[in-house]
């Protein structure tokens, strides 16, 4: 891969294509983790005598301007965190962001607007990249978290400059390689978080490499429903059902065992103040609402956690921004804590969610990216990385 460190940057006007896909709540960045992991590679470009244009995406605005995901508010963040005056303009190819471009000296630094604002970026057009690529003289690839998106700011743009990639795209993807390309076994996927579609592509893909996969949150659910378990007024995925069903069929012929939770722990609705109850699957009535997994299916996990060679976890277990609902969650990240087994925690909510918890210092990797982690684990092609070869 070519790196960053074999370019030459003095004087140079540098694109750097960054994942500043930070959770937001009322205008306010609740976790930087994504804009702190990106300041080394700025600062060298800096000492280096070049000038920096940060591109990003933010949400999913689909084409079009929508306030609540301007990154304004992130651009106060960086200049935060760098400690120094980062010039924000409200566009990404127009003749303002042109002229700031042009003006850019040594030493400064531009951000523009949410490049998912133009309907073309996620088209991957090459005129809209070419356009970007037109504002810098060099491109370094920063947003490893966005690595399984081939849109025109991660693939096309690499066609019109040298790129290479940035300091922290290189370190996850030399320790990810390391740990998961060949993961010591026996190989134990965690896998939570609300939604089960995407999840339920990856288990597809690793079934056979993954020796158990253990299921939490939401995507328990869309497994439970499949099982013909009663989930009440559970959140889970119609549309994904019969993918379930199919994941389970495969599984079972292909070696991977799924586990899902025995018991849960209910409410009746999702607020702080919501009484809890813990029920065995079976006991679970129309109005009861599942928002982490029980004591009981805590213990179930704790066998494959102790002899698993490589872990892999990814999206909480529960509802667990909410107190309450984090116990399980807290559970799995303590047990994985107290071995002395590879470890690897990938994606945003995940990494929030053991932040809140304190619970983040014992893996052996964290890692902010969820969905490109996935698709890196199932060993699906990868276009953006390939184009920095
Ligand atoms: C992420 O948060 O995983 C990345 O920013 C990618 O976001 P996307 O799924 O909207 O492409």
């Amino acid at each position: 891969m070519k790196s960053i460190k074999n370019a030459n940057l003095k004087g140079k006007k540098v694109i750097i294509r960054t994942d500043f896909n930070v959770p937001l709540e009322n205008g306010k960045i609740t976790d930087d983790s994504k804009i702190q992991e990106v300041i080394p590679t700025i600062e060298y470009i800096l000492k280096s005598g070049g000038s920096i244009i940060v591109i990003s995406h933010l949400g999913r605005p689909e084409g079009k301007r929508v306030s609540a995901l301007s990154l304004k508010p992130v651009a106060r963040g960086l200049e935060k965190l760098l400690g120094k005056k980062v010039i924000f303009v409200p566009e990404t190819i127009g003749a303002k962001a042109r002229e700031s471009a042009s003006k850019l000296k040594p030493g400064q630094v531009l951000m523009l607007e949410n490049l998912r604002f133009s309907a073309q970026e996620e088209l991957g057009d090459p005129e809209f990249a070419k356009k970007l690529a037109g504002l810098g003289d060099i491109f370094v690839q920063e947003a490893f978290s966005s690595a399984h998106r081939s849109h025109a700011s991660m693939l096309a743009i690499t066609k019109f400059l040298p790129s290479y990639a940035g300091l922290h795209f290189e370190e996850e993807y030399t320790h990810l390689t390391k740990i998961l390309k060949e993961p010591k076994k026996p190989f134990v996927f965690v896998a939570g978080g609300k939604k089960a579609g995407t999840k339920i592509q990856l288990l597809e893909k690793i079934i056979g490499k993954a020796d158990v996969v253990l299921l939490g949150g939401g995507v328990a659910d869309t497994f439970l429903v499949a099982e013909g378990y009663e989930i009440g007024k559970s959140f889970y995925e119609e549309d994904h059902v019969s993918d379930a069903e199919r994941v389970l069929r495969e599984s079972f012929d292909g070696g991977t065992e799924i586990l899902f939770p025995s018991d849960v722990v209910t409410a009746k609705n999702v607020s702080k103040e919501a009484r809890v109850e813990e029920k065995d699957v079976e006991q679970m009535n129309g109005s009861d609402i599942i928002v982490d997994i029980g004591p009981k299916t805590v213990s179930k996990y704790a066998q494959p956690i102790k002899f698993a060679g490589t872990i892999f976890w990814n999206g909480p277990m529960g509802i667990a921004e909410f107190p309450k609902f984090s116990g399980g969650t807290k559970a799995i990240a303590s047990m994985i804590g107290e071995t002395d087994t590879v470890s690897v925690i990938g994606g945003g909510d995940t990494l929030s969610a053991l932040k809140n918890l304190g619970a983040i210092e014992d893996f052996t990797y964290v890692s902010t990216a969820g969905g490109a982690l996935m698709a890196f684990l199932s060993g699906e092609k990868m276009p953006v990385i390939e184009a920095l070869r």
